[in-house]
Parts: C-alpha cells; sequence; structure tokens
C-alpha cells in the first residue's frame, strides 16, 4: 500500500466540463470527460486525503471514499468551491471551466429563423483567479489545457493567478489532454523549476503530482 503522505490533509479537486444553458434545449461545453480530474481525486483518496471533488456532467462513477458535488454551469461550480476553500489544505482545479456564457437564457425554445444568428456571450468568473486573491494557507494548483506556447502560458496563469503550480498540457498532443486514459504533462513550480512527465496513463499522472504536492507541504511546513 502507498504510503499516506496525504493523510489529515483536506484536497479540493474540481473535474469535468461546465455546461452553460441557453435555452431549454441548449447550451455551450467541452470535451473534458473528468478522467484527468476523478484520476487525482482517487488517487488523494489512496494516499490518506479527505478528498472533496466538485464535479461537472460527467459519465464517471464517482470514486470510493471521496465527497461528490455535483454541478452544472460555472457559477455553480465557483460557489460549490468558494464553500469548501477555508477547509482546503489543497486546491487542485482540473476542471475545464467555460469562460463564457449565453448573455441571455431562454425561458423557451429558440426558434429556426431565416438567415443566421448571432450569439452574445458575457464572462463567467474566473475562479482560480479568486482563489489566488483569497489564498491564505492554501497550496494552489491550477491546470492549463493549450494548444501552443504552452511554456509561456503556463509560467504567466503562474504568475497571474498567484498558484503554486500549473500543470500544462499541450491538447493537440496524441495521447494528452482531453478524453484519452492518457497524458502528457509538464508541472511549473512558482520557485521556477519544472517536472516533464512524458506520456503515461492520468493514473500515474496523478501519483507524480500528489507526491509532488505532498513534497511541497512538507517543505512549506517547515518553513
Ligand atoms: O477531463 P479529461 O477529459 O480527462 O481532460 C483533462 C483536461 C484536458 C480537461 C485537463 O487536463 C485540463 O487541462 N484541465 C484544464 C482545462 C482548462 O480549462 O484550462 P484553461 O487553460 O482554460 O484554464 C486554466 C485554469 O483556470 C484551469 O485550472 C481552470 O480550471 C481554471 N479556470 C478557467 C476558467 C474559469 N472561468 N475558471 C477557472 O478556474
Amino acid at each position: 500500500a502507498p504510503r499516506p503522505l496525504l493523510k489529515g490533509k483536506t484536497v479540493l479537486i474540481t473535474a469535468g466540463p461546465t455546461r452553460e444553458k441557453l435555452d431549454p434545449v441548449r447550451y455551450l461545453t467541452n470535451h473534458s470527460t473528468g478522467k484527468m480530474g476523478y484520476a487525482i481525486a482517487e488517487e488523494a483518496r489512496k494516499m490518506g486525503a479527505h478528498v472533496i471533488l466538485v464535479s461537472g456532467p460527467v459519465t464517471l462513477k464517482p470514486p470510493f471514499g471521496v465527497e461528490t458535488v455535483n454541478v452544472e454551469s460555472a457559477q455553480e461550480m465557483y460557489e460549490a468551491v468558494m464553500k469548501n476553500y477555508s477547509d482546503a489544505d489543497v486546491v487542485i482545479k482540473t476542471a475545464a471551466v467555460a469562460d463564457y456564457r449565453p448573455k441571455t437564457v431562454h425561458g423557451k425554445k429558440i426558434k429556426k429563423q431565416e438567415g443566421g444568428q448571432t450569439l452574445e456571450l458575457e464572462r463567467t468568473k474566473d475562479i482560480l483567479l479568486e482563489l489566488g486573491r483569497q489564498k491564505h494557507h492554501q497550496l494552489l494548483v491550477g491546470f492549463a489545457a493549450e494548444t501552443d506556447n504552452v511554456e509561456e502560458y503556463a509560467r504567466r496563469k503562474l504568475a497571474k493567478k498567484n498558484a503554486d503550480m500549473i500543470v500544462a498540457n499541450n491538447v493537440t498532443e496524441a495521447g494528452a489532454g482531453f478524453g484519452t486514459d492518457t497524458n502528457i504533462v509538464t508541472l511549473y513550480k512558482k520557485d521556477g523549476s519544472e517536472v516533464h512527465m512524458p506520456l503515461m496513463s492520468k493514473a500515474d499522472v496523478a501519483r507524480k503530482l500528489l507526491a509532488e504536492i505532498a513534497h511541497q507541504l512538507e517543505r512549506d511546513g517547515l518553513k
């Protein structure tokens, strides 16, 4: 059995996509399946943590022994995360949160009409940014799904969001990103160092990431 590296710690994890309603039959979403976030939740529990998993709509079974909170929209995810933030020692934001939602949610189905149609969108709350602002003791880990300039964008996110680590995946690489059982990631840390993880299962990415987090907590505890 693995050493309970996270015993006594509360780990708050977000996973999956969000769904932004347009009308009673339509919504905006993305390709996240929740596999990466659920793998982290499962491994964190095996390492002894109390795990709170805030999940967007996915078809995966909630991992055994994990407290799961189901949400749909970015707004609901924001509220569920904020409610649990002060109890958390570690927050890992694997969810693919919509950056925009339809400005108007129609109560009735939008009917077809002649010609094109323009959809007006507004920004959702940036949950990671807010967590960074309100951070006190928590270790804050963001993800970055990029298609180009991965390192530059990841380092920029690390600074702008006041995060302690950013896990970047290039979602255009085969075997990485959305939907696959594997991932290829680089972990960027606040101290400037980085850890490359070549193609491996999402369970292995989860274990390596959580081991890095546990070591960081240990170092922070010695300060
Ligand atoms: O679920 P899978 O199919 O296994 O796929 C895994 C994954 C590709 C979704 C995952 O590995 C991943 O990269 N997750 C982050 C996806 C993402 O939305 O990245 P981003 O670069 O747009 O966002 C950066 C960070 O800000 C993320 O931690 C995100 O949770 C957070 N964010 C984004 C927008 C917003 N409004 N609030 C946020 O907190």
